[in-house]
């Protein structure tokens, strides 16, 4: 090895080092027990909800854990988490609903003894509602069963009647009739007001992966009636997500010709898009030729063009896009990389809501400021996602480059919490420094990249085509066939 080499390898090292002590300093305890991490470590500024384990968070910690064979903090905190989910109806409308996983929760001591604190949005600024929390809980619970081979905890009564619960309010009777989960602002990683009301990407994707997990995990008897919902689901929630969720140059020459106020079974423009209400000669000079993703959201005359990330590669590595979308994603990050990837990995989402539309849609939040934080900031947890889907698609050598990115700097930077600025190179104006999930995202991406086998824990086997076609044919039909339950 040459002298740089070594150095370089001597670099690494302390980096990976650092950030393992940085992971270890975040762990919460209960009971003498570990049962979490915290968002932050950060003792220079105010720790307002930042001193808790939030669900989302605590995803790629667990993880990491697992991947190490530190399985009991996972076990510890499925078990904790899992108590704090309310099992009976609310009467109070200000109460969680029955079957809630909290955003996050803390450890609080009242009269000497300790107690675990859920936050289901009502402290939570805005007061957002965290859907995506349920969602996580299954997709961890089946990592965990994948990564240590035993069904015993995910078997218990009370582990049943949980996946059982969110399930019943997944798939529960609404008004809505799109095989999507309907949800209001900010349900999910953006947990503020940034116009992703209606039927976000991020939360049909982890909806997805949710199904798919419950499906597996939901084996005693007396579920056969929520079994089969959820294999009704499944195929329209796919189909409908590979079939209009989805953006190409092809797709969006179809869309700019699209004729609008179609009414009846014959519609081909079935929301009422109309072309006006999208970038279109942006798009046409952003698509490259071989390149697609998944769209924000879809609804009655509403195409959400913006680029999300976590949608998209979570899409990938859940199959949920079919292999060649799942390819077309890939190209596109590699062919936008300055846009998408830049300076740091990766954008929450691409372009920002700038001028009139960034003060209509945000509220004016000073914090959503056009590229910065939830409004096209770079956020480095979404690099073992990249990680993941890079592996998944056979293009390891994207989340190298990746990689390479952002050892450069999280370390020298003390693990912030996101970056600002159109190629992210500003450190982000209200960031935490030691991010739990900055130093995970980190940590998880480089084991998956060395691991390639590794990916099972979150990724899934191909989706039946078969079962998803026969879906969309149901759909031109008409929306009847969306009422699955
Ligand atoms: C911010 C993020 C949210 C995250 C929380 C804790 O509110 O938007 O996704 O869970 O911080 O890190």
């Amino acid at each position: 090895m040459q002298l740089n080499d070594l150095n370089a390898a001597e670099n690494t090292e302390n980096i990976d080092k650092e950030a393992w002590e940085c992971l270890e300093n975040s762990i919460l305890y209960y009971q003498g027990r570990p049962v979490g991490t915290l968002a932050a470590y950060d003792p220079s500024v105010e720790a307002l909800n930042y001193d808790q384990c939030f669900i989302r968070d605590f995803v790629s910690s667990a993880l990491i854990f697992l991947v190490k064979g530190r399985t009991n903090i996972v076990k510890n905190f499925l078990e904790e988490t899992l108590k704090l989910q309310p099992k009976k109806r609310a009467l109070d409308a200000y109460k969680p609903g029955k079957g809630l996983i909290p955003a996050s929760f803390k450890v609080v001591n009242i009269n000497g003894e300790e107690h675990l604190e859920a936050d289901f949005g009502e402290h939570a600024i805005a007061r957002v509602t965290p859907v995506d929390s349920c969602l996580w809980w299954l997709i961890l619970l089946r990592a965990y069963v994948v990564s240590t081979n035993d069904y015993s905890l995910a078997k218990q009564p009370d582990f049943q009647i949980g996946i059982r619960l969110i399930m019943e309010i997944c798939l529960a009777n609404r008004f809505d009739m799109y095989p999507t989960l309907l949800v209001p602002d900010g349900a999910c990683m953006i947990d503020r007001r940034m116009g992703i009301y209606g039927h976000p990407l991020e939360i049909q994707v982890l909806f997805f992966g949710a199904l798919r997990a419950a499906r597996e995990l939901l084996i005693c008897k007396g579920n056969e009636d929520i079994v089969e919902a959820m294999d009704n689901r499944l195929p329209l929630l796919c189909g409908h997500l590979r079939q209009h969720y989805w953006i190409d140059i092809s797709r969006l020459n179809a869309i700019y010709r699209f004729k609008s106020e179609e009414y009846g079974k014959a519609a081909v423009n079935l929301f009422n898009i109309y072309v006006d209400s999208l970038p279109y000669y942006e798009l046409d000079k952003w698509l490259p030729r071989k390149g697609g993703y998944l769209a924000g959201n879809v609804g009655p005359s509403q195409l959400d063009t913006r680029f999300f990330a976590l949608g998209n590669l979570m899409a990938i590595i859940s199959d949920l896009s079919t292999e060649e979308q799942s390819q077309a994603i890939m190209t596109l990050i590699e062919e936008r990389w300055d846009d998408l990837v830049g300076d740091m990995p990766m954008k929450i989402c691409f372009p920002a809501l700038e001028n009139e539309e960034y003060r209509v849609v945000t509220g004016c939040d000073p914090k959503n400021i056009p590229w910065s934080y939830h409004n096209a900031g770079s956020w480095p947890v979404l690099m073992w996602m990249l990680a993941a889907a890079a592996v998944k698609t056979n293009r390891i050598g994207m989340a190298r480059k990746a990689l390479e990115i952002a050892k450069s700097r999280l370390s020298e930077d003390e693990w912030p919490e996101y970056y600002d600025g159109k190629k992210g190179r500003l450190i982000g104006k209200q960031a935490r420094k030691y991010q739990t999930w900055t130093i995970t995202g980190y940590l998880l991406a480089k084991e998956i990249i060395n691991k390639p086998d590794l990916l099972p824990l979150v990724s899934f086997n191909e989706f039946p085509t078969e079962s998803v076609s026969r879906a969309c044919e149901f759909e031109v039909g008409g929306l009847e066939s969306y009422m699955s339950l």
